[in-house]
């Protein structure tokens, strides 16, 4: 089957790989029909990413149809539309049971990582009962694949860990497909201001339309001053970091009030800098998370009764065999205007 392989740092390829096959009872084999580009693929590219290594499939995104059921799986059959979630969970360990399914012992963020993904033919998907979601009849494509990682990152690691709350004053920094993810659900909390901040105006005119109240393009290095002066000098109540470098890490620090929260989701490659000759005496709280996906089943409601709406993320489509083509786009959003590129298989 057709798979995109990371090869090492700066190497990739479309290669020809086995079909995977069922290797516990647990597992299902998904023939993907739709997968999707990340952040988190990008960062693997560059080699940020210790723990995935060369020649392995990438992907953590899409949806697919169920051909092959291992014995112990109940809950789907052949045939059912599935959703696949970035995260897989065995559901009985000891981090599954507190919920925090991103640190089961057996699954965790090991799609497109420590496992093959899902940027191919066909997935094996382990503990397929816990790790996939039956697609509702009648729902588009494009948005259910934003159900994978980007909807269920941007609230849990943004809006539920940066306490956002009806009148706070939010900002985000990037407003790639996570950060504008964390600007759609945060207005399910009714904040009063959500002030999105990047180096991209393209993407920036997107999230005004997404309900930023206000936008501040960081690239003169004075966002910090932008933003003091959107809120009378007294700073943010939640930051979101959705960008995964220090400066971005430390522009938070830069804008956020006292008693505040900064919410960090990007992927951090390198170490960033944590200022507490400034922030010692703020009473901040600075939070960390990998996504668990528990929150899915309800965003998959709301995406459902239309309260929420991701179809406009889904910027540029391109099949399997374009997929390099698929990545210079995504990678060069700047040029392309790309959010999410989706590709069908
Ligand atoms: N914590 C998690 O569980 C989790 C899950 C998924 C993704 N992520 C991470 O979230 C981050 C965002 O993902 P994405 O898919 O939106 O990535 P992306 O690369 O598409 O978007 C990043 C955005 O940041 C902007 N940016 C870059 N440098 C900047 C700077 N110095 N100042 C301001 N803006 C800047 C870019 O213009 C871009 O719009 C990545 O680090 C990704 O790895 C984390
Ligand atoms: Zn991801
Ligand atoms: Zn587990």
């Amino acid at each position: 089957m057709k798979a995109f392989v990371y090869a090492g740092p700066g190497s990739h390829d479309l290669q020809d790989r086995p079909v995977p096959t069922l290797q516990a009872s647990t597992d299902v084999i998904v023939q993907m029909t739709h997968t999707t580009i990340c952040g988190t693929d990008l960062h693997i590219l560059k080699g940020d990413v210790p723990s995935c290594q060369p020649g392995r499939i990438l992907g953590h995104e899409g949806i697919g149809v169920v051909d092959e059921v291992g014995d112990g799986v109940t809950n789907f059959k052949r045939d059912d539309r599935v959703i696949i979630s970035c995260i897989t969970a065995c559901a009985r360990c000891v981090p599954c049971r507190k919920g925090m399914y991103s640190h089961c012992t057996s699954g965790g963020w090991i799609l497109g990582n420590t496992i093959d993904g899902t940027q191919a033919e066909r997935v094996r998907i382990p503990w397929a009962d816990t790790s996939l979601h039956h697609i509702p009849a009648g729902m588009d494509d494009g948005v259910m694949v934003m159900l994978s990682d980007i909807l269920p990152t941007g609230f849990e690691c943004g809006v539920l860990k940066g306490q956002v709350q009806p009148g706070s004053i939010v900002a985000i920094v990037g407003a790639g497909p996570i950060g504008m993810a964390a600007l759609l659900t945060a207005q399910l909390y009714a904040p009063a201001e959500i002030i999105m901040i990047d180096v991209d105006d393209h993407r920036l005119e997107v999230a005004k339309r997404l309900g930023a109240t206000s936008v501040v393009n960081s690239a003169d290095g004075r966002a910090a001053e932008a933003v003091m002066a959107l809120t009378n000098e007294r700073g943010v109540d939640t930051a979101i970091e959705a960008v995964g470098v220090s400066a971005t890490f430390e522009l938070c620090q830069d804008l956020i009030g006292a008693g505040g929260t900064i919410a960090n989701i990007g992927v951090h490659g390198g170490p960033a800098s944590l200022h507490l000759e400034r922030l010692w005496d703020r009473n901040i709280t600075i939070t960390t998370r990998l996504v668990d996906t528990s929150s899915t089943p309800m965003l998959l409601s709301l995406v459902q009764s239309k309260k929420l709406d991701p179809q406009s993320l889904v910027t540029h489509r391109f099949s399997l065999d374009q997929i390099m083509d698929a990545y210079e786009t995504f990678a060069g959003a700047k040029r392309s205007h790309a959010l999410k590129v989706m590709i069908e298989v």
